[in-house]
């Protein structure tokens, strides 16, 4: 399939460059309404995967759903997922983290500027960042319903020395990875510094809408300020060989089946 290979080359140079980009094409509408479902049927449930904002009642996030929906289980082993999170990386993948960030309306809080490896190299003992987050859009997203935000080409200066570094004390709790008070953020000086060469762009588009982006990129993203819920689903792939040894975090966080994944026969969920 040489259209499939040379737009697969043509990502790979684009991310390596970014460290991120946007599918030409879309996620199937059917699929998405699928995955809605499961969204509205977790989020009912009573279970640690499904954390709250701090007002211990908003449904902010759902974790590890991989592990028990069968939507969800079925999704990260898609050909055009797992096709592509091996190009992007170059060697045979397994799921690390699977979550779907929900923005309620008006009441979804923002995540400030941070990078993803500094979580996984220290709270997990992940050696390098040779992993990739694929994110898929299940609600429109626009500028006013907490887009993901990204400094294009900050995945290129490795990890940037973190608030927490210098000023927190480590929590050791994943809660603290979790919510809007994030335990490693990049300091607003370096960001307003980065943002002066180069400026933010937004992860905008339709529902079906995928991006791909790399563990280093520096992002981050705003409150919901509109009427409108903002759903957004990331899987990250690792590289098999760059699995780390354990993790204290929960399976949920960081998936324990470490073996590559097997796709299924076609696209379709
Ligand atoms: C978000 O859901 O807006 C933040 C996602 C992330 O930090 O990976
Ligand atoms: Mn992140």
């Amino acid at each position: 399939m040489q259209a499939q290979d040379d737009l697969l080359q043509s990502a790979k140079a684009e991310y390596n460059e970014s460290g991120w980009f946007r599918l030409p094409s879309r996620f199937e509408e059917v699929g998405i309404k699928k995955l809605r479902e499961s969204v509205e049927s977790i989020s009912r449930q009573k279970r640690p995967e499904v954390v709250h904002e701090t007002d211990g009642k908003t449904v902010r996030a759902l974790h590890g759903c991989h592990l028990f929906d069968e939507t969800c289980a079925r999704l990260v082993r898609l050909p055009m997922l797992v096709g592509l999170a091996e190009a992007l990386i170059g060697e045979p993948v397994y799921v690390y983290q699977f979550k779907v960030n929900l923005k309620q309306p008006h009441e979804g809080a923002a995540w400030p500027w941070h990078q993803d490896f500094a979580f996984w190299k220290n709270e997990d003992g992940m050696t390098a960042p040779s992993a990739v987050n694929i994110a898929l859009f299940l609600d429109d997203t626009h500028e006013a319903n907490g887009p993901l935000q990204v400094l294009p080409g900050s995945h290129r200066l490795g990890l940037i020395e973190s608030d927490s570094d210098e000023q927190r004390e480590r929590s050791g709790d994943w809660r603290n990875h979790v919510a809007s008070d994030l335990e490693y953020t990049v300091p607003q000086a370096e960001v307003d510094a980065l943002t002066r060469k180069t400026p933010k762009q937004l992860a905008v588009g339709p529902a079906g809408t995928i991006y791909a982006f790399h563990p280093s990129i520096v992002h981050s993203s705003s409150d919901n300020r509109s009427a409108d819920r903002r759903a957004l689903l990331l899987i990250t792939y690792n590289a098999v060989s760059n699995a780390p040894a354990s993790s204290p975090r929960p399976e949920f966080l960081v998936s324990r089946d470490t073996s590559r994944v097997t796709p299924v026969e076609d696209d379709v969920l």
